[in-house]
């Protein structure tokens, strides 16, 4: 098991325990974690699974596709050098204490 942080824009901060398997949105939206949307599932096509990734994790990541680069223009709130869409980041346990802040948006 790793341990996910995930900040709110208000600073409230919710921990996920879960397995180093699927996606950051995944995860989150399987605990009803308020402040990732993800419209579209993990498609690709809607920018609403938006978070900020904190350092060292954020510099650790595989850098994002073309097709997440495009689709990280069309978030809702600023974009940040931290910025990934949650549903491309794959959990491995190399990312236990993983700590990304939520966008105050996604629409
Ligand atoms: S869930 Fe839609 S782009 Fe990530």
């Amino acid at each position: 098991m790793i341990k996910i942080h995930l900040v709110a824009a208000d600073g409230s901060e919710t921990t996920l325990e879960t397995k180093p398997a699927g996606s950051l949105m995944q995860a989150a939206v399987g605990r009803n974690v308020e402040g990732i949307a993800a419209d579209c599932g993990g498609s690709l096509t809607c920018a609403t699974c938006h978070v900020y990734v904190r350092e060292p994790f954020a510099a650790q990541l595989p850098p994002p596709s073309p097709n997440e680069l495009g689709m990280l223009e069309f978030t809702a709130a600023e974009r940040r050098p931290g910025s990934r869409l949650s549903c491309q980041i794959e959990l491995v346990a190399a990312l236990d204490g993983l700590t990304v802040d939520l966008p105050p948006t996604q629409y």
